[in-house]
């Protein structure tokens, strides 16, 4: 049986930072209750011509060139996002249109803030079973379009960006071990951005109450938060046959810096072998996890043999944690160029356009 192993990484953010002072100039709010309650200093706000492809195609081609993998090489992309761009298509299809990953499927998931764990344990799942060989997952979010500027219980906490890993198949043991997934839909309300489904479909009264931006109970999340973490975390090491003791790092989605103190609290484990970068980012949603780890990788606190836990909650409800061994880098015979594949991918993407316009008039002279 194939092991899934994580040989590619990436990560994109927005250049516009927001800050707390920015932030104290549109609410009533000031940057050392921010810091204080969150740990969030700054975070990164989507331009107008960014979007979560956009920024995903960017982390993607920066994890296949760690991967030496080319788009071509894909068997799957999954796209893990809150803030799709489209209810359809996937945004997914968006990303494999510009990367030109001409033989992958593609879809996206949504889990919140847990979407990157469950779209990591569905690739290696897809992986180890031998259905497939090479995998991209990809966080990404522009939750900064759907924030409320209004509400100062949200609008400090989230931030934009992307992190992607290449997950492939190898025969040497290692990368992903075990991951655990869950749900409570009871505690839906808690976090959700409700307008703009089939249920309230958009309209003028949807936009004006509000519906279309984020809605949530924070004190209900943070109650949820802290008692998931660690029981997520412990069982995924259960599954793993692993200790606490065995574990190097644990990424964690980087929504506050008390839930990341409760949880080391909960598991009797030093905040020393958190990463946090929640500082300046924010809460990125399901790019958190991603984002934290290619900044560790970038720091060279992670070397090959090394157990991590990544773990996480989100609105859903959803939690869960997963178990690898990091490979470190083991790039693949091909060097990506970035820029000449973009445009390959470009060239081609209109190439099928054309082709589907020309059979489409030959179809109509026909009828
Ligand atoms: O990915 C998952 C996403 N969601 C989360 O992770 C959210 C988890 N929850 C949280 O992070 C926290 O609940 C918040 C940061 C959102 C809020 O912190 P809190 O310690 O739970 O504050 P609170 O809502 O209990 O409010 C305490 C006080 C209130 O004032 P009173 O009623 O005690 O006078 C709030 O009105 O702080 C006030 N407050 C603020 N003050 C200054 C709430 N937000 C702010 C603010 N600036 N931005």
């Amino acid at each position: 049986m194939p092991y899934a192993h994580i040989t590619g990484w990436g990560m994109s953010v927005p250049e516009p930072v927001l800050t707390n002072d920015d932030i104290s100039k549109m609410v009533e709010t000031n940057d050392e209750w921010i810091r204080e309650r969150t740990g969030i200093r700054e975070r990164r706000i989507a331009r107008a011509s960014d979007f979560p492809s956009t920024l995903a195609v960017e982390a993607s081609f920066k994890a296949l060139e760690v991967a030496g993998l080319a788009p071509g090489e894909l068997d799957l992309i999954i796209c893990s996002t809150s803030t799709p761009e489209y209810l359809f298509p996937a945004t997914a299809c968006l990303i494999q249109d510009q990367l030109g990953a001409t033989k992958a499927g593609a879809f996206d998931l949504l889990a919140a803030c847990t979407g990157f764990i469950f779209a990591m344990n569905m690739a290696a799942q897809s992986i180890r079973s031998g259905a497939i060989k090479n995998a991209l997952v990809i966080g990404t979010e522009t939750l900064s379009r759907f924030v409320n500027w209004q509400d100062r219980g949200t609008c400090i906490l989230f931030g934009d960006g992307a992190g992607a890993f290449v997950l492939q198949a190898r025969d040497i043991p290692g990368g992903v071990l075990s991951a655990v997934m869950h749900s409570d839909g009871s505690g839906g309300d808690l976090l959700s951005l409700p307008g703009g489904g089939s249920r309230y479909p958009a309209t003028e009264a949807t936009v004006r109450e509000g519906k279309h931006l984020i809605q949530m109970d924070g004190k209900g999340v943070f109650r949820f938060a802290t008692k998931v973490m660690a029981s997520a975390t412990e069982e995924a090491l259960q599954l793993a046959g692993l200790k606490k003791e065995d574990i190097r790092w644990i990424v964690p989605h980087q929504a506050n810096s008390r839930i990341i103190e409760a949880a080391a609290r909960g598991l009797k484990l030093p905040m020393e072998r958190f990463i946090v970068n929640l500082e300046r980012f924010g809460n990125t949603s399901t790019a958190s996890i991603p984002i934290a780890t290619v900044e560790a990788i970038e720091k060279g606190r992670f070397a090959p043999g090394d157990k991590i836990v990544f773990v996480g909650f989100g609105g859903g409800l959803t939690w869960g944690a997963l178990v690898a061994e990091w490979t470190g880098p083991s790039a693949g015979p091909h060097k990506i160029h970035p820029r000449r594949q973009r445009l390959w991918a470009r060239i081609r993407s209109i190439f099928h356009r054309l082709e589907r316009f020309l059979e489409g008039v030959i179809w109509g002279r026909r009828a």
